[in-house]
C-alpha cells in the first residue's frame, strides 16, 4: 500500500523528527521567534523509503576526526545521485571538522521528497555537535533519469534570474533582519534545500543560525505553486508534478548517458558571471583588491563597485568572515571574487606545515558555507611566502596572489593620495592592493573608478584576468614578468 506522507501533523503535535527512514538524528522543526522567515509551514512532501523497490541505506566510514554517523539512501539506477549524497556528506563533515575547532560528532539521516516520473529528491539532515552545543541544517539534492545527472536544489529554477526573482519573494516574506541586514542573497550556500509539498508550492528551507545567529531553528519560505512555476526549469517542472503523486513500487531505469554533462548552476556565481577576455589587445583590464575584510564599511564600498558595474576580489579573514558572512555572500551574489587571507592575518613563513595549513583550510571551507563555492585564490598576508606556503597552497587548490600596485592606503589614511596612486599605478595586467577596513580607502574607491573608467579601463576579478590559475604559484599582475611586492606591515 503506497502512503503519502506530510509532516503538518508531526509538526503539530510537536514532534521532532523530519525522517524518511529508521533511526538517527534529525532536523529540529520547532517554530521560530515572532520575527523573520518563518519555521512552522516548512514541509516537504515525503514518500516512503519502502515504496522505492531496492532501496538500501549505507553510512559513511566512520573514519573523521569526530565521530560520525552519516547514512544516506542508495536508490538502485541512480549512481549520480548516490555517489552525490555521499560526496556532499564528506564534504559537509569537512567542513563542520574545519571550521568548528570544538567539533564533537556528526549525524545525519535522510527522507525522500519525491519519487516519480524518473525524477527522485532526497533530502538529508543533519546535526554537528559542539562544546557549545548543536547546529543543525540540511540540503536537498535531485535525480533526474531522463540525463542520469544529479542536481542541486538551485537547478529547480531555470536559471540565475529565476533564483534572483526567488529571493526577492522569499525577501518579501521576511520582516526580520534577514531582510533587513542583506542577509539573503541569491547563493547556491544558502539555497542549498529545496523541494516541493503536497500542493506543489515550493518549499525553501535555511539552516538554523545561517541567516541570523539568532536563528536557533530553520528558517524558510513557501513559494505557492502558480508563484513558483514560471520560476522552474524544465526538472523543476517535473519534480513539482512528481512530488503532487502517489508512489507505489517506484523504480528507475538506466541512465542513458550516465550523466556526465556538467550544467551551469543557478546560485554558483562562477557559472553565471559574464567573462572578460583580458586577453584581446584593445582590452586594458586592471584587478582591484581589497584584503583584510569584510568590514563595516564594505556594504558601501559593495554599493559604489556596484554602480560602476566593477567587479572586484576581497581578499578575507577568517575572523572578518564570522563576523560579516552577510557581506560575503552579498559580495559574491554581485560578481566579486572570494579569496583567502587566513583566519588571524599572520606572518605564514613563521609557521610549520601544520600551522599553514590551520591558517588556511579553515577559510576556504568558511567560504564554502557561505557561499557554496570554495576559493582557487589566496594572499599571503604581508605578501611574505615560502616553499611551505606554496605547498599547502597547492595542496587546497589555491594560488598565491600577490601585487603590483600597492596603494599603501594602512599607512597614508587620506582617501585623496589613495586613489591618486591606485591610478598612478594602474596598467593593463595591474593587481591594485587596498584595504576595504579602511574608511579612508571605501572614500577612495569612487574616484578610481571614475577616472579608470575615463581612461578605458576595464574592471575585472583576479580569476577574470589572469585566467586559470595554477595552485600554488604566484601571480603579482597578468602579462609581466613577476617583481617582489613591497611588502608593507598590513598587506
Ligand atoms: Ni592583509
Amino acid at each position: 500500500m503506497s502512503r503519502r506522507r506530510g509532516f503538518t501533523a508531526l509538526l503539530a503535535a510537536g514532534a521532532v523528527a523530519l525522517t524518511g527512514c529508521t533511526s538517527g538524528t534529525v532536523a529540529d522543526t520547532r517554530s521560530g521567534g515572532e520575527e523573520g522567515l518563518p519555521t512552522a509551514d516548512l514541509v516537504f512532501s515525503s514518500v516512503e523509503p519502502d515504496d522505492l523497490t531496492g532501496l538500501a541505506e549505507e553510512a559513511l566510514p566512520d573514519d573523521y576526526a569526530v565521530p560520525v554517523e552519516a547514512d544516506y539512501p542508495v536508490i538502485p539506477n541512480a549512481g549520480a545521485l548516490n555517489e552525490r549524497l555521499a560526496e556532499a556528506l564528506d564534504q559537509r563533515i569537512d567542513n563542520f571538522t574545519a571550521v568548528t575547532p570544538s567539533a564533537k560528532g556528526f549525524e545525519s539521516d535522510w527522507e525522500i521528497t519525491a519519487a516519480a516520473n524518473g525524477i527522485v529528491g532526497v533530502r538529508i539532515a543533519w546535526t554537528e555537535q559542539g562544546a557549545e552545543g548543536e547546529h543543525t541544517g540540511s540540503e536537498t539534492h535531485w535525480y533526474d533519469a531522463e540525463t542520469g545527472r544529479a542536481a542541486y536544489s538551485t537547478e529547480l529554477l531555470a536559471g540565475q534570474e529565476q533564483l534572483e526573482a526567488l529571493n526577492d519573494l522569499v525577501l518579501a516574506q521576511s520582516e526580520g533582519e534577514e531582510a533587513a541586514d542583506g542577509a539573503l542573497q541569491p547563493v547556491l550556500g544558502l539555497y542549498d534545500s529545496m523541494a516541493f509539498n503536497d500542493d506543489g508550492d515550493l518549499v525553501v528551507e535555511f539552516d538554523a543560525e545561517q541567516l541570523a545567529p539568532e536563528n536557533e531553528d530553520r528558517t524558510g519560505a513557501v513559494i505557492e505553486s502558480a508563484d513558483a512555476a514560471p520560476l522552474l526549469s524544465d526538472l523543476g517542472t517535473r519534480a513539482q508534478a512528481a512530488s503532487q503523486e502517489a508512489v507505489e513500487g517506484f523504480t528507475l531505469d538506466e541512465a542513458v548517458d550516465g550523466g556526465g554533462e556538467n550544467l551551469p548552476v543557478p546560485g554558483r556565481m562562477e557559472d553565471w558571471t559574464e567573462s572578460v577576455d583580458c586577453t584581446r589587445a584593445d582590452t586594458k583590464c586592471v584587478a582591484l583588491t581589497f584584503d583584510d575584510g569584510p568590514g563595516a564599511r564594505t556594504p558601501e564600498l559593495l554599493d559604489t563597485l556596484a554602480e560602476y558595474d566593477a567587479p572586484a576580489t576581497f581578499f578575507q579573514t577568517g575572523r572578518t568572515i564570522d563576523r560579516y558572512p552577510e557581506t560575503v555572500r552579498r559580495a559574491y551574489a554581485e560578481g566579486h571574487e572570494i579569496g583567502n587571507h587566513t583566519i588571524d592575518h599572520p606572518d605564514l613563513t613563521t609557521l610549520d606545515e601544520a600551522g599553514v595549513r590551520e591558517e588556511l583550510a579553515p577559510v576556504n571551507e568558511q567560504i564554502r558555507r557561505e557561499t557554496g563555492s570554495v576559493p582557487v585564490l589566496m594572499r599571503p598576508p604581508y605578501g611574505a611566502t615560502n616553499d611551505t606556503v606554496a605547498e599547502v597552497s597547492a595542496a587546497l587548490g589555491l594560488a598565491q596572489i600577490l601585487w603590483n600596485v600597492d596603494t599603501e592606503d594602512w599607512k597614508d589614511r587620506d582617501a585623496e593620495i589613495v586613489a591618486q596612486r591606485a591610478i598612478d599605478g594602474a596598467e593593463p595586467g595591474a593587481i591594485i592592493l587596498m584595504h576595504d577596513i579602511h574608511g579612508t580607502t571605501v572614500d577612495a574607491v569612487p574616484s578610481i573608478l571614475e577616472e579608470l573608467t575615463e581612461q578605458g579601463y576595464t574592471f575585472a576579478t583576479v580569476s577574470q584576468m589572469l585566467g586559470e590559475t595554477e595552485p600554488g604559484e604566484l601571480y603579482y599582475s597578468r602579462g609581466r614578468p613577476t617583481l617582489p611586492p613591497e611588502s608593507g606591515p598590513d598587506a
